[in-house]
């Protein structure tokens, strides 16, 4: 998938801006705030109708302004073309369209424009509680299947519901219907990402050998409680339980993704640097298997690229994403010499923008 040409008006810092991009590698140079990462993020909500980061739409509109849109004229790996949207509005909200057809709902869009992210915020991956996992888990495995989508939705609408129920002393045969309900869900979910997780071990070990050049056995495991007990037999055992906490205390939605180096756990034992090629390898394992399932290259977005890898490593990185393996690369650095001193190590070919105040130049 390449985008050719992106509009932005009052999107964050950006006014207006227009850019035509190449379809191999672009580089955002620029100062601290200039606002190379923001298109990035404008980028982002072509493919997920959101933000990269923790960010509402409306903190998305430039300050002092009523809506934001974002226009992109993107190619398929096919050469068919296809014109995305998104613009939100503090009065009318939110609209994607897709070639001029708005969406009923946002979910259709999921996986049409396939996209992976490297960025400074990945650390919560591995800092952060297990919901921060499996948001990651969801958002990557609802890209590239349907099913486990609409499972994850059904899951979810139950859950509510159950939590809500619970709340209100019920009657045990009602709270065994949304039991049902879970279960069946929550069947689909664990086995997709078991599955996944089981795909995305030796892919990762793969990047990750490449890029750090070192031998530490890494490993990513799936937790759950679903692997001993099925989820309604929990969810029996632990009614009482549920019953004071007023909410569900069992099920996927508790699960984790443990990640491991050298067997012990990457986020007290990994050093900086082992836990920044971890991230890194684990999102271009991401992007294989989502080239492999959409048969589409994603985009990939390297977002202050030098935040992760030193420069040996990000040469290597480059070297690695410049091949045909890699479609359309949109990288930011706010250390021009470096990055071009970088680029030509690498021998790869590249755009240069020059982005200030919230506009660019070409280079
Ligand atoms: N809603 C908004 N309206 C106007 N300006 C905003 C808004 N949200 C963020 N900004 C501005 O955007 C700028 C940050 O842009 P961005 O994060 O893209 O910078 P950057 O070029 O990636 O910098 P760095 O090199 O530090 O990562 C800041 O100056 C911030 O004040
Ligand atoms: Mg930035």
């Amino acid at each position: 998938m390449i985008l050719d040409n992106i509009s932005i008006i009052n999107f964050k810092n950006i006014a207006e801006i227009q850019i035509s991009l190449s379809q191999g590698i672009n580089c955002f140079v620029g100062d601290n705030g200039a606002g190379k990462t923001n298109i990035l993020d404008a980028v982002h909500y072509l493919a997920a109708a959101r933000s990269m980061h923790t960010l509402t739409d409306s903190q998305c509109i430039r300050h002092g302004e009523e809506s934001f849109l974002v226009d992109g004229r993107f190619r398929r790996d096919d050469e068919r073309k296809e014109q995305v949207v998104c613009a939100y509005a503090k009065r009318g909200g939110k609209t994607l369209k897709r070639n001029g057809k708005e969406y009923d709902k946002l979910s259709e869009h999921i996986g049409c424009v396939p996209l992976v992210v490297v960025s400074p915020a990945d650390t919560a991956l591995i800092s952060d509680s297990a919901e921060e996992r499996r948001r990651y888990l969801n958002r990557f495995i609802s890209q590239i299947d349907r099913t486990y989508l609409q499972a994850l939705i059904r899951y979810n609408a139950a859950l509510q519901e159950r939590n809500k129920l619970l709340k209100m002393s019920p009657a045990e045969d009602m709270l065994l219907i949304y039991d049902n309900m879970l279960a069946a869900s929550a069947e689909v979910i664990f086995t997709r990402r078991k599955e996944m997780i089981a795909t995305m071990q030796p892919l990762v070990e793969h990047y990750y050998a490449l890029l750090s050049e070192e031998r530490e056995t890494i490993c990513l495991e799936y937790r759950s409680e679903m692997e001993h007990t099925p989820l309604l037999e929990q969810l029996l055992n632990a009614r009482q339980r549920d019953f004071v906490n007023e909410h569900t205390t069992c099920g996927p939605h508790r699960d984790d993704m443990v990640l491991s180096i050298g067997d012990y756990p990457l986020r007290k034992f990994g050093s900086q640097g082992q836990q920044k090629s971890f991230l890194v390898a684990l999102k271009l394992a991401e992007y294989t298997i989502l080239a492999e399932r959409c048969s589409e290259r994603p985009i990939l977005l390297l977002d202050d690229l030098f935040d992760k890898l030193d420069m040996r490593r990000v040469a290597q990185l480059l070297k690695l994403v410049g091949g045909d393996d890699f479609g359309q690369i949109f990288i930011t650095d706010c250390n021009k010499h470096r990055l071009e001193r970088t680029l030509g190590e690498a021998g790869v070919e590249y755009q240069l923008f020059n982005i200030a105040q919230g506009s660019a130049t070409t280079l």
